[in-house]
């Protein structure tokens, strides 16, 4: 008897994104966030889409795809609530709070994430963690503060690098630019996101605490679990 061969990481972030369909309340907005595992979602989104009104995105990227898939997108401001959201994480923890911004769209992932009750994150395993930091902390800062914003990291412990992109700074859809932090332990998340958002010059930080998970669907070995926070 041959033994099954484990999935991939790809196969999970698939299953993943199938698994958050069970999420969407019919009739309704759904919040999408950004990323290969978001990728996912919306390709399964794109399955139910007339049981659906609309989406809300959180990147350019995201909204291209929704919309070449038929999905209509609204923008946040002609919403006021949304039931779900449905997003991936760099980083989670055993209490659903999360390091994002991985693929550049923290702040309008925050932005969106704000408006729903429920933040659905699906992940596979190696996203899973016991403390926050392992994974370079992005931030997205107005680029004449990003020097003084580094100098502040380091007298925390970390250092901070400007994510390039072809060689040049990195420019968000914002328009503004992303340090990647490496060196910090976060066992805090709460008291660091609340302390990090009153440096002038920082736009978002990627510390999802406050705006954390409600539900994690974790694609692992055994199939999809279920975490709830
Ligand atoms: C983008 C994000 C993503 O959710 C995060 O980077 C995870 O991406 P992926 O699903 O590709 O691993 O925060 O800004």
């Amino acid at each position: 008897m041959t033994t099954p061969s484990p999935l991939t990481q790809d196969e999970l972030k698939t299953l993943v994104g199938q698994a958050a369909l069970r999420y969407i309340v019919p009739g309704d907005i759904v919040g999408v966030g950004t990323g290969s595992t978001v990728n996912k979602f919306i390709d399964a989104l794109a399955g139910i889409k007339d049981q659906i009104r609309a989406a809300v995105s959180s990147s350019v990227a995201s909204t291209q795809r929704l919309q070449a898939l038929g999905i209509t997108v609204l923008d946040a401001n002609e919403v006021e609530q949304l039931s779900v959201y449905v997003d991936g994480a760099d980083e989670i923890d055993g209490s659903g709070h999360m390091v994002k911004g991985g693929g550049a769209a923290l702040t309008r992932e925050k932005i969106v994430a704000s408006l729903a009750q429920r933040f659905v994150c699906i992940a596979d395993e190696s996203k899973r963690v016991a403390t926050l930091g392992r994974f370079p902390l992005p931030v997205e800062v107005i680029p004449m503060a990003a020097q003084h914003i580094a100098r502040r990291f380091a007298a925390l412990g970390g250092q901070a690098t400007l994510r390039l992109q072809d060689g040049q700074p990195l420019v968000t859809d914002n328009g503004q630019h992303i340090l990647d932090v490496t060196g910090l332990t976060i066992t805090d998340p709460l008291a660091l996101e609340s302390a990090i958002n009153q440096w002038p010059g920082v736009v978002t930080v990627g510390i999802f605490a406050h705006q954390k998970a409600t539900v994690c669907l974790l694609g692992t070995a055994h199939g999809v679990e279920t975490l709830t926070y």
